[in-house]
């Protein structure tokens, strides 16, 4: 091992010489291959399209894949024009894994949800790994960018590949093999603030040459890439992340019942402490946590934890307050309704806002859910309005089988519930024509009337 290459963590290589999948890079030849194209990786195929990559979508699901050699779209944000364009320079979509072989550079972005009781399930990723190391060839970059305890991909993914291919992956100081890293995904949907290449690109290679090849790759569609030095180190990099939020949004979820009791408007409170320039991030209560990452993430931590003898009570405490809180909605909206001397057994209630927050089409995990069916329990005549889901079905915790009721004739509900502060909403012709409000994400902020009761 040459012990003045690894200190100074440049692998085997001289100073100046670089892979040819380096160089491919640069010149935009490299083939890349995206795998599971959801709400991560179509984004991340159309961002290396713009940047001039040949590009190629993989996903089991074959209506997506369809879908996108048409030049359509299944996610909202994501123009049918887009994908167009995207066609016309070369972007292809296929559930075909032996076309792994033509790949430069292979992504993988499929979905790590929680199972039935709440451990990690890494069946997509062991699945992908088994599908795809058949095909894969030396000197290839494989990356997996799906949220997950740290080891996983020295202890789940490199073990699958390396059985299933026959090939050793390149470690610290070896340069020929596969090169594999870790590199979290970051997107806050539906927050346009940040331009996607301005967010910093956390990566950590298995190895030195997958590290300097994956800095070179996410480096030509990110202003920034940040090392680190391990797999473990980015995994764990991106559970920090998500933890922090999860936690602090169990802060104010809790503060926000104490405030109800003392009458005090933290809404009002977290706008004033944001003003102090340091020290402080504003985070804002809710009806709960949604999304694929939040409710989920901090959870392959905890799980991992246990292997240590040790247990996350930060985690697990966070966890507790945050899935309280559609059953806190529920209380406040019987006492709501209490005091117009209505029971909710029997009430019509209109949720507004299926989506997990406001702006996106997303329903993973949403409070909204739990909020419809725990209404239904107690008696409740549900209806929902969101204009991103014309009918909502079943799927994972949830079985509703509704269509979305028309924005009118707001009087004839009991009780209209903001639960995801949609832009399109007009809040004060909202409260303006409904008997009653209940408002859990301050969506009705100015807007005087004794018929809301934010909670
Ligand atoms: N959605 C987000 O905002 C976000 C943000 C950061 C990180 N993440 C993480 O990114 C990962 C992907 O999340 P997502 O939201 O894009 O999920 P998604 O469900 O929207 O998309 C996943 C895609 O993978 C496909 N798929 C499943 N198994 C496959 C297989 N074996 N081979 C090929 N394709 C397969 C699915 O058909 C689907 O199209 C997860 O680990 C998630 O935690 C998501």
């Amino acid at each position: 091992m040459n012990e003045t290459a690894m200190s100074a963590g440049v692998g085997l290589r001289s100073k100046g010489e670089q892979s040819s999948l380096v160089a491919k890079i640069e010149a935009r030849t490299a083939q890349i291959g995206i795998i599971g194209l959801g709400y991560v990786g179509l984004p991340l195929a159309l961002l290396f399209n713009g940047e001039r990559f040949p590009v190629t979508g993989f996903d089991i699901d074959a209506k997506k894949v369809a879908t996108l050699n048409e030049g359509g779209s299944y996610i909202v944000r994501i123009e049918r024009d887009e994908i167009a364009a995207a066609r016309q320079t070369g972007f292809k979509a296929t559930a075909d894994f032996a076309e792994i072989a033509k790949m430069d550079a292979v992504i993988i972005c499929v979905p790590t949800p929680l199972n039935e009781y709440h451990e990690p399930d890494l069946s997509y990723i062991t699945g992908t790994a088994k599908a795809i190391a058949p095909h894969l060839r030396t000197g290839q970059l494989v990356v997996l960018e799906s949220t997950t305890y740290p080891g996983t991909t020295e202890e789940v993914l490199i073990p699958l590949l390396e059985a299933g291919s026959g090939l050793k992956v390149a470690r610290k100081g070896e340069t020929e093999g596969l090169h594999v890293a870790f590199s979290p995904e970051r997107e806050d949907p539906g927050n346009d603030t940040v331009a996607r290449h301005d967010i910093p690109k956390v990566i950590g290679g298995a190895g030195e040459e997958a590290q300097q090849i994956a800095a070179a790759l996410y480096g030509s569609i990110f202003r920034r890439t940040v090392a680190v030095s391990t797999p473990a180190a980015a995994e764990m990099t991106k559970l920090l992340e998500n933890i922090y939020r999860c936690v602090n949004i169990a802060l104010v979820n809790e503060l926000k019942q104490l405030c109800q009791r003392m009458d005090i408007d933290l809404f009002e409170v977290i706008d004033a402490a944001k003003t102090k320039p340091f020290g402080f991030q504003a985070f804002y209560p809710g009806p709960g946590l949604g999304g694929h990452c939040i409710p989920i993430d901090p959870f392959y931590l905890s799980w991992k934890a246990k292997q240590f003898d040790f247990r996350t009570k930060f985690i697990e405490l966070a966890g507790e307050v945050n899935v309280a809180m559609p059953y806190y909605v529920i209380e406040q909206t019987i006492e709501a309704l209490n005091r117009q001397r209505k029971a909710l057994n029997g009430a019509k209630v209109l949720v507004l806002g299926l989506a997990y927050k406001r702006d996106i089409d997303d329903l993973r995990e949403s409070p909204s859910l739990t909020i419809i069916e725990l209404l239904r329990q107690r008696g409740a005549e549900v209806s929902y309005n969101d204009p991103y889901f014309p009918t909502v079905g079943h799927g994972r915790h949830y079985d509703l089988n509704m269509s979305c009721a028309p924005l009118e004739d707001l009087d004839q509900y009991d009780c209209v519930m903001i639960v995801t502060d949609h832009t399109s909403y007009d809040y004060p012709r909202i409260v303006a024509e409904s008997r009653l409000v209940v408002d859990t994400r301050n969506a009705t902020k100015g807007i005087e009337s004794d018929k809301i009761t934010r909670c």
